[in-house]
């Protein structure tokens, strides 16, 4: 069954990730005895699926293999209350999967990626949905081709929607076009947007002017353990750490981008909204789960007194 109202229309990756963690440190070359789970992944997906539990409708675009990977994401995410409808299964590739292999402490030793399936993810398959995007926000991420981008980002150019991107890792950064004209709020941390600009020693202050130059009308520039920059033409802030007690970091940026959206939709301003998306952020890496089960509107707005970190004086773009 299709949200009501969907809100949110994400369109990119999805993915199963599974985790195996050795007992022991792992030796190369021979049989190593792990403890090991399958979730849900995929940076639209997890976008969705945070929104979904932040009480706003959300629907998915994106595709999975004709395999028990992808109907298992499929009925997980009916079970959600994510929309379908957009939703694509390749008769030729595997649904993607992402590996990883841990060391007992956690620490990564092995990441297998395949991700071949969001080559299928082209502007035709978008256009099954288009007569939907009037209606809602858009989100998008890199792991889209290049060739999907653009012509998203030029229909949001062209019919004034809202699109929000998140710009997913440093390779996946450059798919994006030159001019972000079109792009209502970009999301991205401070390697990806060096990327970008192809200006390795940028300051954070001044990677955001340039974004906001290259034609982007908000931006959400992410510190890591240090906050992040919001900036807009009305001006530059910084809003600072959240303390967190990490326990697996992965869906940080994805919660911080989800809350961000919801509480924008409910009429915040941008500064407020990513302040928020810290709380949604800190109480994701100190969960193990890549999206958090309890994450609710309600929590995030119990705490933003007590967690979220200050807002430094706004400054002019
Ligand atoms: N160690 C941390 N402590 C508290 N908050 C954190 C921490 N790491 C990340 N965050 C929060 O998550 C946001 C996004 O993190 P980060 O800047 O690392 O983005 P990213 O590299 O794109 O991460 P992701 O891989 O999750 O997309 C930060 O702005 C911050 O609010
Ligand atoms: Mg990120």
């Amino acid at each position: 069954m299709e949200p009501e109202i969907v809100r949110v229309i994400c369109i990119g990756g999805a993915a199963v990730d599974r985790k195996y963690r050795a007992m022991e440190p792992i030796q190369p070359g021979t049989s190593n005895p792990v403890s090991s789970g399958r979730s849900f992944g995929g940076v639209a997906r997890n976008v969705g699926e945070n929104i979904a539990r932040l009480g706003a409708g959300a629907a998915l675009i994106s595709i999975v293999g004709n395999d028990e990977n992808g109907h298992a994401m499929l009925d997980d995410l009916k079970r959600l209350g994510i929309g379908t409808n957009g939703m694509a299964i390749s008769e030729r590739q595997a649904t993607a999967e992402y590996v990883a292999v841990l060391q007992p402490d956690g620490e990564l030793a092995l990441g297998l990626a395949n991700m071949a399936v969001f080559d299928e993810l082209t502007p035709a398959l978008l256009r099954r949905s288009e007569a939907e995007f009037a209606s809602s926000w858009l989100f998008a991420d890199c792991n889209l081709p290049s060739e999907t981008l653009h012509a998203l980002v030029d229909l949001a150019r062209g019919r004034s929607l809202m699109l929000a991107v998140d710009a997913v890792s440093t390779p996946k950064v450059t798919r994006l076009p030159r001019d972000l004209t079109g792009i209502g709020l970009f999301f991205l941390n401070l390697d990806e947007a060096r990327a970008f600009l192809e200006a390795p020693d940028t300051a954070p202050d001044a990677a955001a002017r340039a974004l906001l130059a290259q034609g982007a009308e908000r931006i959400v520039l992410t510190l890591g353990a240090n906050g992040l920059l919001v900036a807009d033409r009305t001006g530059i802030a910084r809003i600072g750490a959240t303390q967190a007690r990490i326990v697996d970091a992965t869906g940080a940026g994805d919660s911080l981008i989800a809350a961000t959206l919801v509480a924008m939709l409910r009429g915040r301003p941008l500064d407020e909204a990513a302040r928020l998306g810290t709380v949604a952020a800190a109480l994701t890496v100190e969960s193990p789960s890549s999206v958090r089960p309890d994450l609710s509107l309600a929590l995030l707005e119990t705490l933003l007194p007590l967690r979220a970190g200050p807002v430094r004086e706004r400054e002019p773009s």
